[in-house]
């Protein structure tokens, strides 16, 4: 079975020849693809490696009022995917000494520009998110854009767990949790969850389960 120790030899080689290397992580909402992506720098030094999620792409609350998308915030038609591929083509061109992403704020539930600086150093960039793998024209732009792209594949129910508990903690009340994460966050993983079969490697649950932790009620989550 892969180990994170096996995963993260693989991150490093994909960058071991100096040039900027992009790696993808995607799977479905709350199956851990962001701590992978921490658990990752953590593990390969934070000079030589960035983390650039494609949560700082989501549209703005204003833009997705006047759109009329709000109640499908976190669909693929709710984000930037051409700025999104767009910056991810700056980080590859490595032309730049510092390249800024957008980062997401979850209280405020809104993307903050010019949050994750991207250094000259960082060789190795994991950026991560949803849609990372569909085929529809706007994000069909990012694949050939990113050097591997990894799946997390955690089950259903404890995905299912996991993001409830996290709309909770950012204060939604247990109903409302529970129909965003069975309705909106569910109608998202099933495109994902058929996207799987084009990634490079399948991050199985039981190390998922084994990296990170179970958040503490008020901290600040991911
Ligand atoms: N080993 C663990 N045990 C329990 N909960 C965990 C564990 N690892 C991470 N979590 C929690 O699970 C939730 C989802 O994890 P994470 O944010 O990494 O997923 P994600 O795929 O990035 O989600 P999203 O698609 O919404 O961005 C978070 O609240 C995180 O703190
Ligand atoms: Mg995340």
């Amino acid at each position: 079975m892969t180990t994170f120790e096996a995963l993260v030899e693989r991150a490093r080689a994909l960058a071991a020849g100096g040039e900027r290397a992009v790696l993808g992580i995607t799977g479905a909402p709350g199956s851990g693809k962001t701590t992978l992506a921490e658990e990752l720098v953590r593990a390969l030094g934070s000079d030589a490696v960035a983390h650039v999620p494609m949560d700082g792409f989501h549209l703005a609350d204003v833009e997705l009022d006047r759109l009329g998308l709000r109640d499908r915030k976190g669909a693929p038609e709710t984000f930037d995917a051409l700025g999104y591929a767009s910056l991810l083509r700056r980080i590859q061109e490595d032309e730049d000494d510092v390249v800024y992403a957008p980062g997401f704020e979850r209280t405020l539930e809104q993307p903050i520009a010019g949050a994750i600086p991207v250094p000259r150093t960082a060789r190795l960039v994991v950026t991560e998110g949803n849609y990372l793998l569909l085929v529809e024209p706007r994000w069909a732009k990012v694949r050939p854009l990113l050097t591997e792209v990894w799946y997390a594949d955690l089950d259903r129910d404890e995905r299912l767990r996991r993001l409830i508990e996290r709309h909770i903690r950012f204060g939604k009340d247990e109903t409302a949790a529970i129909d965003w994460a069975t309705g909106t966050d569910e109608r998202n993983a099933t495109l994902i969850r058929a996207t799987r079969d084009r990634a490079d490697v399948i991050v199985p649950a039981e190390l998922l389960c084994g990296i990170g932790t179970p958040p503490r009620r008020r901290s600040s989550g991911s």
